[in-house]
């Protein structure tokens, strides 16, 4: 038993799994959330339309967790492909892997993608599911506190460009969500703590309430206190699933969930991916945002001291401004070439705007001077 599964025990903060329904039309599909699922604890295979479904793993998830997840096929078939780990890998080619792994396998239109793994693993497997024979089946399976908080829900998929993060991809919504808590046990600490970013993102764009819960469970959390990592996944999956149902494929509301990520697209971009996890460019871009934000510096202030207390980055590396704007020049919310940012009005409210000074955006990103 690692350190960290001394630590965290059981993550039973739940006795019975709950279920969000992300809300859209013949499209719905449940989010269901508890401890022990997999290995027979939920019947994945009732999700499945066909026979046989293509598991998509990687390398380190798969050794953990493959075994388990046969259990809850019942007698589906089950192919798998474990693909290597790291951002770095989220490309076209991967991808690619992936399409010829189901060519090779007769993949039809009923054969069932599920991805296995954090959220590098869920955009990448599902966006081949969304280009295979023009879409099938899906299923998410997330396995990091990111992903089960924030890309398993909502269908984006997607890979990375040279050019610019998630230039790539199509929305494809999976046929339901299956959130086994017990896998945050053998999660590495600094991913958990990336996790906790979107987490803090959904209190500081919609909910104060939660923001204010977040304050104060936040030693709980990263202590992997299971009552208090149940509340903090069920509430962000809650407020995830409102702002895709009223917004699908955000023509507007659904913007508010790039809240720091326009900065923190940048951040990854600049590094090279991987250098900086998605988490950790999201708390320091949640920042940037608020100082740009007409909001008061207490406000920024609370923000922040949050972040730091995730032990999260709350600053840019040293890129350089000109650097920075240019990766942010790529981001998919420009409209008749304006930059758009997610902003505060207040902590717990969002909006969308080119409204922003753009000498004090110019010198947020100038920490190399
Ligand atoms: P990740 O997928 O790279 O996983 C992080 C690391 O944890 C990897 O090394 C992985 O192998 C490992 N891992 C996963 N589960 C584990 C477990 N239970 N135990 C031990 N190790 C485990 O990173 P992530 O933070 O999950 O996802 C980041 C990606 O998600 C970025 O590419 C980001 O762009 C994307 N994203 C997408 C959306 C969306 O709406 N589609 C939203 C937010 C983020
Ligand atoms: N993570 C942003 C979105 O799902 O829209």
């Amino acid at each position: 038993m690692s350190l960290r599964q001394a630590v965290y025990g059981n993550l039973s903060g739940m006795d019975e799994p709950r279920t969000i329904t992300v809300e859209l039309g013949t499209r719905s599909y449940p989010i269901v959330l508890g401890h022990g699922l997999l290995g027979g604890g939920f019947d994945l295979a009732r999700h499945i339309p066909g026979h046989d479904c293509l598991v998509v793993s990687n390398e380190t998830v798969a050794p953990l967790y493959f075994e388990k997840l046969r259990a809850n096929l019942g007698t589906i078939a089950i192919e798998s492909i474990d693909l290597p780990d790291g951002e770095a890998f989220k490309t076209v080619d991967t991808m690619s892997t992936i399409i010829d792994r189901l060519v090779d396998i007769g993949a039809n239109r009923d054969t069932t993608v599920i991805a296995l793994g954090g959220g590098v693993v869920g955009d990448t497997a599902g966006f081949a599911a969304a280009c295979y024979m023009r879409g099938i089946p899906f299923l998410q399976v997330p396995t990091t506190l990111l992903a089960q908080v924030d890309s398993s829900v909502g269908g984006k998929t997607g890979v990375n460009h040279s050019k610019g993060k998630n230039l790539v991809g199509a929305f494809h919504q999976p046929l339901a969500v299956l959130i086994d808590t017990d896998t945050l046990a053998t999660l590495p600490e600094r991913e958990l703590k990336a996790g906790l970013a979107e987490v803090i993102k959904y209190g500081a764009i919609a909910d104060e309430v939660f923001l204010t819960w977040l304050e104060e469970n936040m030693c709980s959390l990263l202590s992997g206190d299971g009552d208090a990592l149940a509340h903090a996944i069920e509430r962000s999956c809650e407020l995830k699933a409102e702002v895709v149902a009223a917004d699908e494929r955000e023509s507007g509301r659904r913007a508010i969930l790039n809240f720091g990520h326009t900065f923190g697209h940048a951040i990854e971009h600049c590094l090279g991916y991987g250098e900086w996890l998605h988490g950790e460019a999201v708390a320091a871009g949640m920042v940037m945002a608020a100082e740009l934000s007409d909001i008061g510096a207490d406000q920024v202030d609370r923000l922040r001291n949050l972040i730091l207390a995730a032990g999260l980055p709350v600053e840019p590396p040293a890129l350089g401004a000109a650097k920075l704007l240019q990766a942010m020049s790529r981001d998919k919310k420009i409209q008749q070439k304006a930059l758009r940012l997610v902003l505060l009005n207040r902590l717990g409210e969002a909006v969308v705007t080119s409204d922003f000074d753009q000498a004090a955006l110019e010198l947020l990103c100038d920490t190399s001077a």
